[in-house]
């Protein structure tokens, strides 16, 4: 989705503002822009397309915005602030007139916006009735509008800009520059993310702290309603009724290591090979040995211990590993447990019961959807819990109480440690309910041991993935792929076609096992290979049932079955061993080969593995 990026101090040029936006690309985008504010002037660049791959130099000389036209004829020695956007279209389509910022009628206020302005279509044509020109189909472009219209009447420019986000309704992170306060950058919040950082001789703002960390771990996490002021030496920040407040300033806890590539060619392949440590990360301290227990610092024991019933929301690959949560909780737990798409829940009539609990599991915390659905579960009046990777997101705030993955940031748009981490911290849930509701020590203790051996089993996977590559080159030219699973292998499917339509734009369909003669079967023809999930003990035999259905339709079989699985072997046209765990741990295993057939796939395909054509990282428009 859009990200966004603003510098005030003095480093304010546009590679710096190039580089921050290049830290939001995996957000997913299909334009971008920047504005450099300095001696009472704007200078503005749009474009279309890969961020700096312009005219094949870096970036292009800031163009002067068309009031005064000639300003880039003499441009300041140095800027003092300014703004970049990567835009991911929602209202008009990827143009450099639809790229931010947009500016105002004289040219003298530039914005960047990330979200949904719901009134935009009253705001314009109230502003147009004033005579102000639009030059783009954008909502966003009403907003520098509004801010000149108030600035009429308003005494300064702080207060037009509240103003301004007053009569916005919808979603927005803001940052807007103007040209006679050229070192200060304004920024407002209402349901998209904006964080501060705070370093020595400036100020930023980003709409992801990986934006910032090259400059700064220091932030600050704006809420809603809440505006700042950037300075290059400080910042001032305030409701949008304009009272201050005073914020805390927190520390981000990866570094810039975390957020490159270091050697891999690409962040999918790297996050991958990361699962061992990240599952290792996820179950880090959380094991308690003597009580066969999790410890879940994040959530209090009497809301587990009262809770009846879970409904898990989530989105995407999140709501693929809430599948799997449901399994764990009703088995582990036995707590009755439902799973919704977060936009079902949020448009749908929910039934929560006293007692339910609501689970959001969301990699980014910033997911819209799985976001209103949180809202929409504690107005009705229910307790909820997330299930979130990036600290600090809108839906970790939201929720209060939570589990955070710990899998570190997670850059390439198709979600792969943090699906495995969701499962983890999920395992750990379901083990700690099952506890407090009659599971015994030991099986307790047996549940965790298996937990413990993941990272090993993991890395043992990772270290074979040139097998896969192998299969990977033999199929990469088919046009369709059915996964079937059962049980807990259902949802790692689900997830490894998920992976496969995301990254390789092949056909895939993610099929519960015993539907496969209900419809799904008649796809199968030679050029049509089906991934047979068989490593679950206990329904092995119906996957080998499976498999001789299909071999005898002429199908392709490519198995991902238990070490030592001979027959499967024999059987299948080629097989991924993974190692032996428990069934309900199965699939943080067994992901692991499709995510790698993905990639492998994609690659082979000559796809853009880390940013799939039409995907964002993270969806923050309903
Ligand atoms: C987007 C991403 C997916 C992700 C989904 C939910 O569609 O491309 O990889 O699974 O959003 O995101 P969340 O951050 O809530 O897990």
């Amino acid at each position: 989705m859009c990200g966004i990026f603003g510098y005030a101090g003095p480093e304010a040029r546009a590679e710096v503002l190039i580089e921050g936006i290049k830290r939001l690309e995996y957000r997913g985008y299909d334009s971008w822009g920047l504005c450099l504010a300095a001696e009472d002037r704007l200078f503005l660049v749009r474009r279309v397309g890969r961020i700096g791959a312009v005219d094949g130099s870096p970036v292009n000389p800031p163009s002067a915005m068309q009031n005064p036209p000639s300003a880039m004829q003499n441009p300041p020695p140095a800027m003092q602030s300014g703004i970049a956007h990567t835009r991911w279209a929602t209202h008009g389509a990827p143009t450099e007139a639809n790229a931010h910022p947009h500016a105002d009628c004289a040219g003298r206020i530039a914005v960047i916006h990330n979200g949904i302005i719901e009134n935009h279509a009253a705001l314009r044509a109230s502003l147009q009735s004033k005579g102000h020109h639009f030059t783009s189909e954008t909502d966003t472009e009403v907003i520098p509008h509004l801010i000149e219209e108030l600035l009429k009447t308003e005494p300064d420019f702080p207060a037009a800009f509240l103003a301004a986000m007053k009569l916005l309704v919808g979603a927005y992170g803001i940052a807007a520059l103007w040209a006679e306060s050229p070192d200060t950058v304004y920024v407002a919040r209402h349901g998209s993310p904006i964080v501060l950082g705070v370093a020595k001789n400036s100020t930023l703002v980003a709409s992801d702290p990986a934006a910032l960390v090259t400059h700064t771990r220091d932030v600050i996490y704006l809420d809603d309603g809440e505006a700042a002021i950037l300075h290059p030496d400080g910042f001032e920040t305030r409701t949008l009724e304009g009272a201050p407040v005073s914020k805390q300033v927190q520390q981000v806890a990866f570094s810039l290591q975390d957020i490159e590539r270091g050697g891999f060619p690409h962040f999918m392949l790297k996050e991958i090979a990361e699962q061992p440590e990240s599952i290792r990360n996820a179950l880090r301290g959380r094991i308690v040995r003597s009580e066969g227990t999790a410890k879940l610092g994040g959530v209090e024991e009497d809301l587990l211990r009262k809770a009846r019933r879970c409904h898990i929301v989530a989105s995407g690959t999140s709501w693929n590993a809430g599948l799997v949560g449901k399994y764990l909780l009703e088995n582990l737990a036995r707590i009755p447990t439902q799973v919704s798409f977060g936009a079902e829940f949020r448009y749908g009539d929910p039934v929560l019961e006293p007692d339910t609990l609501v689970i959001a599991v969301s990699q980014s915390g910033e997911t819209a959807d799985t976001l209103a659905a949180v809202r929409e579960a504690k107005l009705i009046g229910a307790e909820t819990i997330g299930i979130c990777n990036v600290f600090g997101s809108s839906i970790a705030r939201e929720c209060g109480k939570g589990i955070y993955i710990h899998a570190g940031p997670e850059i390439g748009v198709a979600s792969t440690k943090a699906f495995t981490s969701q499962l983890v911290v999920l395992s750990l849930l379901a083990v700690h309910m099952g506890r407090m509701r009659g599971m015994s020590l030991r099986a307790g203790l047996l549940f965790l041991d298996a937990l413990e051996r993941l990272p090993a089993q993991a890395e043992q996977i990772v270290r074979e993935k040139e097998k896969v590559a192998q299969i990977a080159r033999k199929y990469a030219s088919c046009r369709d792929f059915l996964f079937v699973g059962r049980l807990y292998e259902y949802p790692t499917a689900l997830e490894g076609a998920l992976k496969l339509k995301e990254i390789s734009y092949i056909h895939a369909e993610g099929v519960q096992a015993a539907e496969m003669k209900h419809g799904p079967i008649a796809l199968i023809e030679p050029g049509v290979p089906t991934v047979v999930l068989a490593a679950q003990a206990e329904i092995r035999d119906k996957m080998l049932g499976n498999t001789h259905e299909i071999l005898a339709r002429s199908g392709k079989v490519i198995a991902v079955a238990r070490e030592g699985d001979e027959e499967m072997a024999k059987l299948a046209h080629d097989t991924i061993f993974i190692p032996k765990t428990l069934d309900p741990l199965v699939p943080i295993l067994s992901v692991i080969p499709l995510q790698l057939l993905a990639y492998f796939v994609a690659v082979e395909r000559g796809c853009d593995v880390d940013k799939p054509r039409n995907l964002a990282k993270s969806v923050t428009v309903e």
